[in-house]
């Protein structure tokens, strides 16, 4: 499919215009309707954030001799994450453009340092929870360390045993996550990173999501278990500040023990006629936007914001997992460290219930193993509380009115087989015409989207899934008219 390309300008007002509405369908995060993909911190940060990235969009970080602005920004940036996270004088970091860009270079560098250290190793593998981010079975494809999984406790954090029994003589890396995006536990990372230690390999903290969060959380009081740099054993950790620090998309930062470490994340190439070319991670041109807020917001929020953020962000979500264990038939899985949590139920299902919560606005992703619904709580949802309880509610209320009438079909059915016995047909298609419509017939779910989850989690062969969501994602980076 082709469009054809625009034969003249068209004026600033009607492209601005254009996209405004192009923006109309989207889940209204504005309105804390996202417990996922958006973190917002208000009005001030986000004029803060505007004015940063404008300063800095036409810089480049691929050349920090061109840019010492930006090395500046980014120098720094990683320094105060190292001041946060359990660093000392030798960590060395890297502004990214996101967490997965993080892990991948986690994953890199676990590979090439095992290539310069552990030469015998020509299969590498890394062992990590089944709850880790796919950001590394993408690394695990992209670098060719085979991905070994090991399960989850009954509490949902990494089993520990299992990780020390998946150690094999090619292991170069294990990971944990703090917390696990799924459920929003952290894995014990201190036992983890003592298996690590021992063997002699590294260890990755996936803390893209609490990195900017446990370190307040724990700050106010609340029980946080070690995760960070401090602890023995790890080799690595990753942030992303474009989540709980409230940056700007695309900035995330990944942060090594020693500077040596971070050399096997680098590339250079010396040969190329256009001059010596180095690169620190993925990327060749690197806006300079999302360094610049990044560096903005830190500065702007300090320890002192984000404390308070923090603290208000934690009574929300502490409110909403209250809620969720209140309403009949839910509950909040295991119990997350911070404000990222999981619901799951043992009597409804989950994936209709997120339908009902779609009717009523509101964006909830839907897990597998066992069904759950994701809660990512910021501090654009701190407003939000009591109206998504109710919703909730409402909603699960809704759900469990269905399964009602489909009991009662069920016993109409039965009713229906007896009854044509003894008396004619038409009189029982009518008896039971009526007696459906009085049960409230009805209770069809909007998009129907509920069987297609239910389908999914129970196909017998995931390859044939895998096939559907690569045709999915072919059909939506195409063009359509
Ligand atoms: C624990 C964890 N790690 C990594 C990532 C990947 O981050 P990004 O989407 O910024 O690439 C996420 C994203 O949600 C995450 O939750």
């Amino acid at each position: 499919m082709t469009l054809p390309f625009p034969s003249i300008g068209k004026s600033k007002d009607e492209i601005l215009a254009a996209m405004r509405a192009a923006r109309d369908h989207d889940v209204q995060w504005q309105k804390g309707r996202a417990f996922s993909l958006v973190y917002h911190a208000g009005k001030d940060v986000d004029d803060l954030l505007k004015e940063a990235s404008l300063l800095f969009f036409s810089e480049n970080g691929l050349n920090p001799a061109a840019f010492p602005s930006l090395r500046k920004f980014e120098s720094e940036i990683t320094a105060m994450a190292a001041s946060l996270l359990g660093g000392d004088d030798n960590t060395a970091g890297t502004v990214t453009s996101g967490g997965t860009e993080s892990l991948l270079m986690a994953v890199k560098t676990a590979r090439d340092w095992a290539r310069k250290n552990r030469p015998e190793i020509k299969q590498p593998e890394m062992i990590l929870p089944i709850t880790g981010h796919p950001a590394f079975e993408k690394a695990a494809e992209y670098f060719g360390v085979k991905a070994l999984h090991i399960p989850v406790r009954a509490d949902y954090r990494a089993d520990v045993d299992s990780a020390r029994q998946a150690v094999t003589a090619n292991t170069i890396l294990m990971i944990g996550s703090a917390p696990a995006y799924p459920h929003g536990v952290v894995d014990p990372i201190r036992e983890l990173a003592a298996i690590a230690q021992e063997h002699g390999i590294l260890f990755h903290t996936d803390a893209c999501v609490g990195g900017f969060m446990l370190p307040f959380v724990r700050k106010l009081g609340y029980s946080v278990p070690d995760f960070d740099l401090s602890v023995p054993g790890v080799t690595s950790i990753s942030a992303d500040l474009h989540k709980y620090a409230y940056a700007a998309k695309g900035a995330s930062v990944i942060l090594y023990k020693t500077a040596e470490l971070r050399r096997h994340q680098m590339f250079v190439y010396t040969d190329w006629p256009g001059g010596i070319y180095p690169s620190p991670a993925m990327g060749g041109t690197r806006s300079g936007a999302p360094i610049a807020a990044a560096w903005a917001v830190l500065n702007y929020l300090g320890e002192s914001g984000y404390l308070e953020m923090t603290d208000q962000v934690m009574k929300a979500a502490r409110r909403l997992q209250a809620g969720v264990n209140a309403t009949p038939g839910l509950k909040v899985i295991s119990n997350p460290e911070m404000s990222v949590f999981a619901i799951g139920s043992d009597v409804l299902d989950v994936y209709s219930l997120a339908d009902e919560l779609t009717k009523r606005n509101w964006h909830l992703d839907r897990q597998q193993f066992p069904p759950t619904l994701h809660m990512t709580v910021q501090f654009g949802h701190i407003n939000v509380v009591d109206e998504f309880l109710s919703d909730l509610t409402d909603a699960s209320n809704a759900v469990l009115k269905p399964s009602f009438e489909k009991t009662a079909n069920a016993w109409l059915i039965k009713l229906a087989n007896f009854l044509v016995r003894i008396l004619p047909e038409a009189w029982v298609t009518r008896l039971m015409d009526k007696a459906s419509s009085l049960l409230g017939g009805g209770g069809s779910l909007p998009a129907k989207m509920a069987p297609m989850y239910g389908l999914i989690g129970s196909l017998p062969n995931r390859g044939d899934l895998k096939e559907m969501m690569l045709d999915l994602l072919d059909g939506m980076t195409r063009y359509k008219q």
